[in-house]
């Protein structure tokens, strides 16, 4: 075989391995590798396009900037994109960016900025005559997420600048939560019983998409500003070093660990020295940035499709330390997954105690070749999940003793099985199983899901002990006397939880769908089925193929939802939730329109609408009487195309049927018919 295929080869299926444990990790919420191990895969598929550029595809990881737009918060176009860096890990990458500088520029550098490489997230901050006036995530890069209402709440962004200000400013900088308050918070979760938030990143990511501004403020998250994205009115400035100290001077955050040097050994020098300080901030870092300081230099270096040339980070590695496995356990998770987690005598690692570290699956602990009894290597990232590296063989002791996945689920004597094509064991005492079923429970009051205030692992605990429940829908009908029997609760207590149920009746389909746990159904796909069905019962009622025809929906997760509602037990608790009184649909939106006016109107859809999504440009036609259908023949009406509309729009013309854009179309749902006859 040629080396190109090859190379076509292995890059599919590291996307495919990619696309995989992306799933598990954003969708399922149940990663199989570390951050570290993912990042492995992607460093060698860019490593690998990057020497064979034509096996690169459209949808490959790698032409991903950033995370996608959710539709919750308005959306920001910048002003300007935000760009991502290149990663270097050690000094030859380094010294080959630099040498690569050198080409363009044709000259060395004279003077780097270095800065820490805050582990948070990206945000951009526009100030007009020296007042906040909008906050926005980064997004895609292009469009990001406006978050003015939550950013006010962050201490270290001003809300208004000192002196002298700019007419027009945008600002980029990470947004973090401090070690400090993040161990606070989970100080706070372990007193309430309450699982403990992940790590500090994620949990300032959610912080600043809070609904409410409050929530965001109790977070006490901090900004460090690293970059002008947009400046007018406003002295010119010949460095990057100078216009931090600018905006410095306006009074923005800017993080005294930045140092200018003159040269790569200077660079050397800083990143050393930052490795070593790693964990003396009140922040996590995950790198050093390295920018060109001289900005007319950085505009002829320019960027390449995902990042600038004159910058790049360079990733410290991964601290690690070496202690003593001294078992080897297994959990048993929400979907009956079990997975095995290395029990480990306490190590101090990247910056937190390390007492146990999950193994993921049977095969990856038998790869890992780790025994009970071993020497093993524990790495933390900057993630939180820490991991056992492998064992040094060198120590390993003659009684070291090779692990095997027990044959029954230590909670609740079931065996465990290993579904064929499967990485995972499960164990098949459904919610028999204890462990499944608290870690059920647990998952459906939780955040995200039914979100009931106050029954956090404690409390499930008990009133599972005590059998006052044994499924979800018996939480809604706890009688509160029984509650008043516990030592744990007071009069106060049993209100205030009993309130949280009632007020949990009411949820949205999207979070009761989450909160049933569905395989493959996590708070984007539940958003959708909602949306698209409205009802727990039309899914329920709904074939394999209806779901699969939902735009967002692929034929896997089609098939587990189809699977989920074939089973009665499932159906059988849906009913005894909606005699319990929760909700199982959403309300019909409110119309104000006439519900007839596109009646007799058939409409294809098609590219991507700016203003909505497909699906609730769809709902907008359905609302008033009108059809949608897939293709385009001579029955329909008009075809409405958004950006890159693709063949359907040749179709129409061919046809001789009206194209709208999305202004026609907007005058359609306003107007009706009449709106294609004045065309
Ligand atoms: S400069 C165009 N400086 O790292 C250059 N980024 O993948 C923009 N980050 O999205 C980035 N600390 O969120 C820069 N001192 C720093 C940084 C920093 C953290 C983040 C930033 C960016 C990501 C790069």
């Amino acid at each position: 075989m040629s080396a190109g295929a090859d190379a076509a080869n292995r890059a599919s299926e590291l996307r495919a391995q990619m696309q995989y444990h992306a799933h598990r990790y954003h969708v399922l919420d149940d990663p199989e590798i570390s951050d570290a191990e993912y990042d492995d895969l992607l460093r060698e598929l860019v490593a690998l396009e990057e020497a064979h550029p034509e096996v690169v595809t459209a949808d490959s990881p790698t032409r991903r900037v950033g995370g996608p737009v959710s539709d919750a918060f308005a959306p920001v176009t910048h002003r300007e994109r935000m760009f991502s860096l290149d990663n270097v890990v050690d000094e030859a990458e380094l010294r080959g960016w630099e040498d690569r500088l050198v080409r363009v520029l044709d000259r060395t550098p004279v003077g780097y900025a270095c800065e820490l490489k805050i582990d948070g997230l990206a945000m951009s901050l526009t100030y007009t005559d020296g007042v906040l006036t909008q906050a926005a995530t980064r997004g895609d890069g292009v469009t990001g997420e406006d978050v003015t209402a939550n950013a006010r709440t962050i201490e270290s962004v001003p809300l208004r600048l000192l002196r002298d200000a700019p007419a027009l400013m945008e600002v980029r900088g990470e947004i973090y939560m401090p070690r400090s308050a993040f161990d606070a918070l989970n100080a706070q979760q372990a007193e309430a019983g309450e699982r403990p938030y992940v790590n500090p990143r994620n949990t300032a990511a959610g912080s600043v998409r809070q609904k409410d501004p409050a929530v965001t403020a109790s977070r006490r998250l901090s900004m460090w500003v690293y970059q002008i994205g947009y400046l007018e009115g406003a002295p010119s400035l010949a460095t990057h070093t100078e216009q931090m100290a600018y905006v410095a001077g306006l009074g923005l955050p800017v993080n005294p660990a930045n140092r200018r040097v003159d040269d790569l050994d200077g660079v050397c020098a800083y990143v050393t020295e930052a490795l070593a300080g790693r964990h003396d901030h009140d922040y996590e870092i995950d790198g050093v940035v390295i920018k060109v300081d001289h900005l007319p230099a950085q505009r002829t270096a320019g960027f390449t499709a995902k990042s600038p040339r004159w910058a790049v980070a360079f990733k410290l590695p991964p601290e690690e330390k070496t202690t003593l496995l001294t078992d080897i356990a297994v959990n048993v998770g929400r979907t009956g997954a079990v997975t095995p987690y290395a029990v480990l005598e306490p190590v101090f690692v990247g910056g937190v105690t390390v007492t146990n570290a999950t193994l993921h699956n049977e095969r990856e602990a038998h790869r890992k070749d780790v025994r009970i009894g071993d020497t093993v290597v524990v790495r933390r990232a900057g993630d939180v999940i820490p991991e056992v590296v492998g064992p040094v063989p060198a120590r390993r002791r003659r009684g070291a003793k090779v692990w095997r996945m027990p044959e029954q689920c230590p909670f609740c004597g079931n065996p465990i099985i290993l579904p064929e094509g499967e990485a995972k064991h499960r164990c098949t005492g459904g919610y028999a199983c204890p462990s499944r079923l608290r870690e059920y429970l647990f998952h459906f009051a939780g955040r995200g899901a039914m979100d009931i205030e106050g029954l956090g692992y404690k409390t499930v605990d008990l009133l599972l002990s005590e059998r006052v429940i044994a499924d979800p829908a018996d939480i809604f009908t706890i009688d509160g006397d029984v509650l008043l029997g516990f030592e744990r609760f007071g009069e106060l207590s049993v209100s205030n939880l009993l309130t949280a149920i009632e007020a949990a009746k009411d949820r949205p389909l999207s979070r009761l769908l989450t909160a049933l746990g569905i395989r493959m159904v996590g708070g984007t796909v539940a958003r959708t089925l909602a949306r698209h069905f409205r009802s727990l019962d039309a899914i329920l009622d709904a074939t394999e193929d209806e779901l699969a025809a939902v735009d967002g929906i692929g034929p896997e997760i089609a098939r587990s939802v189809a699977e989920w509602a074939g089973d009665p037990d499932n159906r059988a608790l849906v009913a005894k939730l909606e005699v319990a009184g929760v909700r199982i649909a959403d309300p019909e939106p409110e119309e104000t329109v006439d519900s007839g006016l596109l009646a007799g109107v058939t409409l294809v859809i098609t590219g991507t609408l700016s203003s909505a999504s497909r699906d609730d440009a769809r709902a907008a036609v359905l609302a008033r009487g009108g059809k949608v259908t897939g293709s385009v023949s001579s029955k329909t009406s008009a075809l409405v195309a958004g950006e890159a509309p693709g063949s359907k729009l040749a179709k129409a013309e061919a046809l001789g049927i009206p194209v709208l854009d999305e202004a026609g179309f907007a005058r359609l749902l306003a107007e009706g018919p009449s709106a294609l006859e004045e065309r």
